[in-house]
């Protein structure tokens, strides 16, 4: 086996680059394509992914918080950052001093911001994020004036995006939601334009909005799930194969891997883990394996998911445990300590999917990657 860990990810770098190619290929030339980096590049691991991604022509990045935009910056990237998330006041001053462009919708963050640009003699660039209907972080039309007033008496602010985004494009094939919050977007964008303001970036596409409407590109569209090769739910799925352009392809980014720990025969009728919730129908066979719900493997999965091992299918037998779970080899002949294990991915022909992950443990393929536990090494290959 190569890798030397105990587990660990493998990063598709081919299959990441071919996504990124496929969004390209959408928006075309001339818009920025901004790469959703934040939570650990939903799990896949922030420095590779953003390596990788810039690589490929990726034009900004886009993350959650400051502490994971200064992890970019001292990476050595230079490419224009957008914190999405809310940075709280005492640390304005680490994102100005960094250039790290800031989602902002708070009276309070824009006073903090004057105040630490006059003092320093530099400039802020702000995103406004305007409240089209997800009701998570935004203003309401009636503040947008005041609140564009209040910004442009400082010298040092600079508005350089207005964004919004979707609350129901995943979840439905019904799109009238989203269209009414591309309306919504599109009035605020007059109001600001009205008051002599230009705005360099407009942007509200995520993946979903991508796949399916064009008319919500603008020129910068930010991008998460299908980047790393997953589909932002059926419904869009099913509501792309209606559209008429050549069919979306994306591939998985993501494998996860480990090893036996230790092979041991079981009687017929013993229990197997905490709880006693399997009792073995037979003899048995058993691989301990060193994942547990520490690492993100939900113990949800317990008695329910399968890892695959010489590309067989082990069930899953016994509750998932912190650190370690118990997989059925009984029909799988000579597994034997350090053999490979894939807990996601494909081996030889058979596989097992984040969304049969998600769906068996009643959440979305978004969920599942998130929590992997960051410790975990991931591996380019
Ligand atoms: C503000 C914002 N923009 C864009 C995205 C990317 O969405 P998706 O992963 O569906 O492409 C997210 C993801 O949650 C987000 O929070």
């Amino acid at each position: 086996m190569e890798s030397k860990h105990t587990q660990w990810l493998e990063i598709n770098a081919k299959a990441l680059e071919h996504n990124i190619r496929q969004f390209q290929s959408l928006l075309g030339e001339e818009r920025r394509l901004l790469a959703m980096v934040k939570a650990n590049a939903y799990g896949h691991g922030m420095r590779e992914v953003s390596q990788i991604a810039l690589k490929s022509g990726v034009d900004w990045l886009g993350v959650n918080s400051i502490d994971e935009a200064l992890i970019l910056r001292n990476q050595g990237i230079q490419c224009p950052i957008l914190c999405v998330g809310y940075i709280p006041l005492h640390r304005l001053k680490d994102a100005v001093q960094n250039k790290i462009r800031m989602t902002v919708y708070n009276e309070d963050s824009i006073k903090e911001l004057a105040q630490i640009c006059r003092s320093q003699n530099i400039k802020a660039h702000l995103h406004i994020k305007v409240e089209t209907g997800t009701y998570r972080q935004g203003i309401h039309e009636q503040e947008v004036i005041p609140f564009i007033n209040h910004i442009r008496k400082h010298k040092g602010l600079v508005i350089e995006g207005v964004s919004s985004h979707f609350a129901n494009i995943e979840d439905t094939t019904d799109h009238s939601y989203a269209e009414n919050q591309l309306n919504r977007f599109q009035n605020f964008i007059r109001i600001i334009e009205k008051q002599g303001v230009q705005v360099p970036f407009k942007h509200m596409a995520c993946s979903a909005a991508v796949i399916l409407f064009p008319q919500t590109y603008f020129n910068m569209a930010r991008i998460g799930i299908g980047m790393y090769g997953l589909w932002p739910s059926n419904e869009v799925y099913v509501s792309s194969l209606l559209r008429e352009s050549p069919q979306f392809v994306l591939k998985p980014v993501l494998s996860w891997k480990t090893r036996v720990a230790q092979v041991k025969r079981v009687p017929k009728h013993e229990f197997i883990g905490y709880g006693c919730t399997y009792k073995t129908t037979r003899d048995t066979c058993l691989a301990v394996i060193p994942v547990g719900y520490y690492d993100g493997y939900s113990r949800g999965l317990s008695n329910a998911s399968y890892v695959l091992i010489k590309g067989k299918r082990a069930p899953v037998r016994g509750r998932v445990a912190m650190n370690f779970i118990m997989a059925d080899i009984t029909d799988i002949p000579s597994v034997q300590v350090e053999d490979p294990v894939t807990l996601i991915g494909k081996e030889k022909g058979d596989s097992f999917t984040v969304d049969q992950m998600a769906s068996l443990i009643g959440t979305i393929n978004y969920e599942v990657t998130a929590r992997i536990r960051p410790g975990i090494s991931r591996i380019v290959v």
